[in-house]
């Protein structure tokens, strides 16, 4: 110590300057024949000044060196930045190094180095302790001198283009504690010299192309945590030797040609966490007692061999387990009905491409994904094998994508097990998901037979609409609730209304002030059935004001459905009344709170306060809000109300925005009480117009919730689109819009819905998955058949769980044809989906309606009987339609009712 300080002091003095300047770590550079063989590394490797300043000392000021005693001992380029001259030929140049004498560590890793390494470096190194030349795009061979760099701790060689074989003479570095010798292409054997390399504890020569064995004396290296030699064509068996590896942390031998089966050595290996030895062709049966002395386990490949027998049972509750992958083997058995220990609930199991069989069980609760598919698991698919799932190709009852009844017979017979037959008796047919084909088929068949009995039932329902437009007319008037209304409009209001609800009452000069006289500045919009005008009233509270003028009997009636509406319906998601003038004759005024955000198609996209008038669209979160928002006053609407409102003016510029954007529905003048669900009006609704928005309040216009539902798809497109003016339009543009959109939804496919997302959106991963459930929310509210699309307080729900949406999939197709899927709302949108996708429940003959009634049946009398459904007699497809959509009405159902 005394000794060295004052060489320190020394060193100091002899280059006259201040002593404070001294460190141990940063001295100056004392020898000038590597100062300039530093010089000549800078130029032969093009360096820039800027790491290494030609004016300044080497030792304090460039990056990367470092000296010990006045003498260079780390020289460090690694990643650095050519000069342009540099850069335009870079070689393997680096003879000036031969001049450090005290080099211990070189490292050029990611610098480009092309050319091979030259012989002299093992013999003129020799102080070398670390070597890194990672990623610097070397050739050629490893030469055998580096053998000789006898005080070598760490090697590093990894992902050159380093050919031929591995030089024996590397089993002379006997203080090698790493050697990374992957991502090359050295071809040959893995040296049996390596067995000298006793303090290695990193042996990685993965991604090469060594064939030949895994020699036996690797079972010498005792101190080994890491062994990669996965990636090769290593052709032998495992070594029983590999046991002797006791500190083995992470043993990968996957993806090679080894054979035979695995030694029960191998649970001597006490420390392993990781042990990959998937992609072989690797067999026999898996011994029982060898993984539960493996307590640290906790990633586990064996997947792509042919492994037989029975899964060892252990491995569904090994205390580390995070992941196993045992697919594509033979293995057997059945799934375990026990608890898993807590951190199961985190572990991810691939048991796919098996021989598994017997029933679904807990134990798939407990992880948090396990893949089944591929095997030939049997039985009901209880509900909680949800979402983390995927089921396919088995011999599951009620899933779609499973193997054929013989092919499941056969595996059970052979086995000497007993078969389900999907919960059918022996020898029936399971009701197997028919292709879109041959239902398409079907329904042509049906329609052509259908046809001419359509004809003479159009003709008696017709009759039977002229019949009951009059009565419903009459019923919707009485509705009101504010007395019988002369069609000349003359009779004032009815007593009848409780003003209490209706908020103040301004006077008619108050209007006149706000309004600015109906100044046209203040005029918002005629719409049909009054005119809006902004007004500031006197307190500086800034108000919208609705002029109905009585004199058009469309706009009075209009004004007296709204105002019933307020006297009995009081919402939070309603825009806010705050009062009524009610005192001229012929003009009558309700007078709202304003709304900051205005309405949805005047805040999707809103000009900046920036000068080049761009446009700034909500973001993603905004939009999911407000559509939720909007599904929420739907709801009230739909289900809370008693009878149930209709809308009937849902469009973008009915949902209004306050200053947090939360929805506030307007245009509330179109409101009207849900036609009854008679079989008249489901008959009405067969025949029902077109919608148009100019065709006035006529009681009969689209009075259903189901119409509401179709107007809200509209939306939640031009929410997801971006695409402005959908919501409020019905013409042929818009149609053929729509018919060119609809395909890009898909639950199947979620990159389809990139191609039509509003592309102002910036979205991420994550996110998209709610823009791509949204889309499929609103491909169901869109279904063609009012019937089949879903209530709001399903949409509702998945709006508020739009993952649940597109990740639960699997699990609702699942239960869509079972009696357990009442009351599931993702069932009932899928089941909408699904119906709009392909049409094919709409149709079904009628020996599969019957078969399917019988399955139902049996469903009800086992296992479903907890379920009752309050009706508990009938579980016809019919009755599950009733469940999930509000109008119970299809042709079939028609044609029955008047059978
Ligand atoms: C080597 O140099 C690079 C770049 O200056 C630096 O990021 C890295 O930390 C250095 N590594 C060592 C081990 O000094
Ligand atoms: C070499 O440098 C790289 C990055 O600068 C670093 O990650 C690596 O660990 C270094 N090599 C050694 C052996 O320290
Ligand atoms: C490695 O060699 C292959 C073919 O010999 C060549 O295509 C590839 O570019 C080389 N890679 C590097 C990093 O030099
Ligand atoms: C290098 O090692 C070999 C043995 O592998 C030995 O024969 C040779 O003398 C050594 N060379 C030097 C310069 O040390
Ligand atoms: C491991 O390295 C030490 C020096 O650190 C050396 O003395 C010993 O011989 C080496 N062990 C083996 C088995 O070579
Ligand atoms: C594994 O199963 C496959 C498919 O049945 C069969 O072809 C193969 O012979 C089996 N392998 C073993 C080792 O039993
Ligand atoms: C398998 O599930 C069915 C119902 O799907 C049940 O009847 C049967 O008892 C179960 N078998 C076993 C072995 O648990
Ligand atoms: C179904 O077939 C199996 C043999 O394939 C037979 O053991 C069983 O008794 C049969 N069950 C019925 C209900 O016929």
């Amino acid at each position: 110590m005394v000794n060295r300080c004052s060489k320190l002091v020394l060193v100091c003095v002899v280059s006259f300057f201040l002593l404070i300047d001294c460190t141990v770590e940063q001295q100056f550079l004392v020898s000038r024949q590597e100062r300039l063989a530093l010089l000549q590394l800078r130029s032969s490797l093009g360096l820039r000044a800027k790491e290494w300043p030609l004016k300044s000392d080497p030792c304090t000021a460039w990056a990367g060196i470092k000296c010990t005693n006045g003498r260079v001992t780390v020289i460090n380029v690694s990643g650095f930045k050519r000069t342009r001259k540099g850069s335009q030929n870079p070689q393997f140049l680096v003879d000036a190094l031969q001049s450090f004498t005290f080099l211990s560590s070189f490292n050029a890793s990611n610098l480009a180095l092309p050319g091979s390494i030259p012989e002299w470096f093992g013999l003129r190194l020799g102080s070398l302790q670390v070597l890194d030349l990672r990623s610097c795009s070397i050739v050629g061979t490893i030469p055998f001198s580096l053998g000789n760099l006898s005080s070598l701790a760490e090697l590093h060689l990894s992902d050159n283009n380093l050919t031929g074989i591995v030089p024996t003479s590397l089993g002379q570095l006997l203080l090698l504690s790493v050697l990374d010798l992957s991502q090359n292409s050295l071809t040959g054997l893995i040296p049996r010299t390596f067995s000298a390399l006793g303090n290695l504890t990193f042996l990685d020569m993965s991604l090469n192309f060594f064939s030949g064995a895994i020699p036996l004396e690797i079972g010498t290296l005792s101190r080994l945590q890491y062994l990669n030699l996965s990636g090769n064509s290593l052709s032998s068996s495992i070594p029983a030797q590999l046991s002797d590896l006791s500190n083995l942390v992470d043993l990968d031998l996957s993806i090679n040609s080894l054979l035979g089966s695995i030694p029960p050595g191998l649970r001597g290996l006490k420390n392993l966490q990781k042990l990959i030895i998937g992609n072989n062709f690797l067999s026999g049966t898996l011994p029982g007692d060898l993984f539960p002395p493996l307590t640290q386990l906790q990633h586990l490949v064996l997947s792509h061999n042919s492994f037989t027998g029975d899964f060892p049972v252990v491995l569904w509750s090994m205390p580390q387990l995070r992941f196993l992958d045992a697919s594509r083997n033979n293995f057997t058995g059945t799934l375990p009905d026990l608890s898993l220990n807590a951190n199961a609930s985190v572990a991810v199991f691939n048991i796919s491409q098996n021989f598994f069989y017997g029933n679904l069980t807990s134990v798939i609760r407990r992880l948090r994904f396990i893949d089944v598919s591929g095997n030939y698991l049997q039985g009901r698919v209880p509900d909680y094998a949800s979402g983390n799932t995927p089921l396919s190709r088995n011999c599951l009852r009620n899933v779609a994508s499973q193997r054929s009844a013989s092919e499941c017979a056969s595996f059970y017979a052979e086995r000497g097990l007993v078969f389900d037959n999907f919960g059918m008796p022996n020898g029936t047919q399971p009701l197997a998901p028919k292709s879109d084909k041959t239902h398409r088929e079907v329904i042509i068949l049906a329609s052509v037979l259908g046809a001419a009995g359509l004809i003479a039932l159009l003709a008696i329902v017709f009759v039977l609409l002229i019949l009951c437009k009059r009565k419903t007319g009459a019923t919707n008037q009485r509705s009101i609730g504010v007395g019988p209304v002369p069609a000349n409009g003359s009779s004032p209001l009815g007593a009848s209304l409780n003003f209490s609800s209706l908020g103040d009452a301004f006077t008619y000069k108050q209007i006149l002030e706000a309004t600015g006289e109906y100044s046209d500045l203040n005029l918002i919009k005629n719409g049909h059935s009054g005119d809006f005008f902004r007004g500031i009233l006197e307190n500086a509270n800034p108000i919208v004001v609705k002029k109905f003028d009585l004199r058009s009997s469309v706009k009075k009636e209009a004004y007296m459905l709204e105002l019933d509406l307020f006297s009995k319906v009081s919402h939070q998601r309603l825009v806010p009344l705050l009062g009524h003038c009610l005192e001229n004759e012929n003009e009558k005024f309700l007078i709202y709170k304003y709304m900051p955000n205005e309405d949805l198609s005047s805040s999707l996209f809103k000009k900046t306060n920036s000068d080049d008038g761009s446009l700034q669209s909500l973001d993603w979160i905004t939009r999911l809000k407000i559509a939720i928002g909007a599904a929420e006053g739907l709801c009230y609407l739909h289900h809370e109300c008693n009878p149930p409102f209709v809308h009937r003016d849902i469009q973008a510029s009915s949902i209004l925005l306050d200053d947090k954007f939360e929805v506030r529905l307007g245009s509330l003048s179109e409101i009207c009480v849900q036609e009854r669900d008679t079989n008249q009006n489901s008959i009405t609704r067969l025949l029902r117009l077109p919608p148009s928005s100019d065709q006035g309040t006529s009681g009969m216009k689209n009075a259903t919730c189901a119409y509401d539902v179709y107007c809200f798809g509209k939306v939640l497109l031009e929410l997801v689109t971006g695409k402005l003016g959908i919501s409020s339009s019905n013409d042929t543009t818009t149609k053929e819009w729509l018919e060119a959109t609809l395909p890009y939804i898909s639950i199947y496919d979620k990159e389809l819905v990139t191609n039509i997302v509003d592309p102002s959106l910036i979205i991420d991963e994550d996110l998209l998955e709610e823009v791509w459930a949204m889309a499929i929310v609103a491909r169901s509210c869109l279904n063609p058949k009012p019937t089949r699309r879903p209530l709001m307080r399903y949409i509702l729900k998945a709006l508020e769980n739009p993952l649940k949406v597109v990740r639960d999939e699997q699990m609702s197709s699942a239960r869509l044809r079972t009696t357990s899927s009442r009351g599931s709302w993702n069932a009932a949108l899928f089941g909408s989906w699904r119906q709009s996708s392909s049409d094919v429940a709409a149709m079904p003959t009628a020996p599969s309606r019957k078969a399917e009634h019988a399955n139902s049946f049996k469903h009800s009398g086992s296992d479903e009987s907890g379920q009752n459904d309050g009706h508990g007699h009938s579980f016809s497809t019919k009755r599950h339609s009733n469940e999930i959509f509000p109008e119970p009405l299809n042709l079939q159902d028609v044609e029955r009712e008047n059978d």
